[in-house]
């Protein structure tokens, strides 16, 4: 069996905790490369994770060095031009989210890599989720009857607060990042792979903390200014067939109880309470008036037994079984690309107060 060569590129926060660290257990893979255009990043995370090369950008990757897929891990305004340029080399690509600014580049690159018969897969990984997929399965199956509504709560309180850091978090606040592509996506993602495409958007938002500092690491007690976007965003989405989902998310909220997800149906409730890396099951709330009963359950599988994922470089291992088996990532750009129109229309229904009509599908 082939060993996959992967390259990392961007060597941050996010992929020293989950890309670097989990490569050769998710897939047959090995780490080739580590690319940072902070050379010190991709020189600490070859003496980290013992990875051979480490390079400046993804040209001197490309001119250099052999490998088969490269994982984009580097700040959100780099994606498109890193995914571009692996892409043209004609290598397999992951990118983290969104991996372009606006529908019209993710197309582009869309069109290159199925022009190259490439395969590319775009974070995040919910699909992949094992607590998600199995709701779906209950819905299918009638747990909670006719599913009309899903709410999703994803916030956390901002890059500076909630995670430890010592690259600058400064550009999660520049023009191009924000929290609507960095947690919104999320929530986005979450709802569309329970209800698929949707056909319209409205969304309100906030700027609730206009001044951020920085809490841990490298730049702790950096003040950033963080007024040029909303930070707490209301998402209202309309599906076909009856259904809605509201998207809760934003930098706005340091803590919460809120289940980060539960699916109304005319015969019950899922609620997703506990962290879904570690908790592979949603609690049911049944109505069974047939049976005399009403309440809270846990439900078991029966037919195959309890998974959890083991960290969300799940993803490399999506993107080799569609290279292995020649089919489409699940989680895949055509996915994203939907999610990607739904955020580049929410500023145009913020600004109108109007529900705006979407024209993608996945
Ligand atoms: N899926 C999740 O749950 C999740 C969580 C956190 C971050 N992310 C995503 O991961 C990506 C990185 O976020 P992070 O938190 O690790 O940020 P970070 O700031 O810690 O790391 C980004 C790294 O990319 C490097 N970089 C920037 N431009 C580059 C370029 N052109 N070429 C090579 N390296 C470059 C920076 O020097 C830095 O080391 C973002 O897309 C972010 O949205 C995802």
């Amino acid at each position: 069996m082939k060993k996959w060569k992967v390259a990392v590129i961007g060597c941050g926060c996010f992929a020293n905790s989950q890309y670097l660290p989990n490569v050769t257990k998710e897939a047959n893979a090995e780490l080739v490369a580590a690319v940072d255009i902070v050379f010190e990043r991709a020189e600490s995370a070859c003496r980290r994770f013992g990875v051979p090369n480490a390079y400046h950008d993804v040209y001197e990757l490309i001119e250099k060095c052999d490998f088969d897929v490269a994982i984009d891990a580097a700040s959100i305004q780099a994606h498109h031009e890193i995914n571009m340029a692996v892409l043209n080399a004609g290598k397999h690509l992951i990118s983290q989210k969104p991996a372009a600014p606006t529908v019209e580049l993710l197309t582009e690159q869309i069109r290159l890599a199925e022009e190259k018969g490439l395969k590319f897969a775009c974070a995040p990984i919910h699909p992949m989720r094992y607590d998600l997929n199995f709701a779906k399965q209950l819905i299918r199956d009638g747990a909670i009857g006719r599913a009309y509504y899903a709410k999703c709560n994803m916030s956390h309180g901002g890059p500076e607060y909630f995670q430890y850091r010592d690259a600058d978090p400064s550009w999660f606040y520049e023009p191009g990042a924000g929290a609507l592509v960095d947690m919104g996506v999320h929530g986005l993602q979450i709802v569309t792979s329970l209800f698929g495409a949707a056909e319209s958007v409205a969304c309100t938002a906030l700027v609730t903390t206009p001044r951020r500092e920085v809490r841990s690491g490298a730049f702790n007690g950096k003040i950033i200014e963080a007024d040029r976007m909303p930070d707490q965003y209301l998402i209202t989405l309309r599906f076909p067939g009856d259904r809605m989902a509201l998207v809760d998310s934003g930098f706005s909220q340091k803590a919460s109880r809120a289940p980060q997800l539960e699916i109304f149906g005319d015969e019950g409730t899922l609620a997703f309470t506990k962290p879904y890396m570690t908790n592979p099951r949603p609690e049911l709330y049944t109505d069974c008036p047939e049976r005399g009963m009403r309440g809270w359950m846990t439900p078991e599988e029966w037919v195959s037994p309890q998974k959890k994922l083991i960290s969300q470089c799940c993803i490399l291992r999506d993107l080799i079984e569609a290279v292995e088996q020649d089919k489409t990532p699940l989680l895949s750009a055509y996915h994203a690309r939907h999610i990607l129109e739904i955020m580049c229309k929410i500023p145009e229904a913020i600004e109108s107060g109007a529900t705006i009509r979407l024209e993608t599908k996945f």
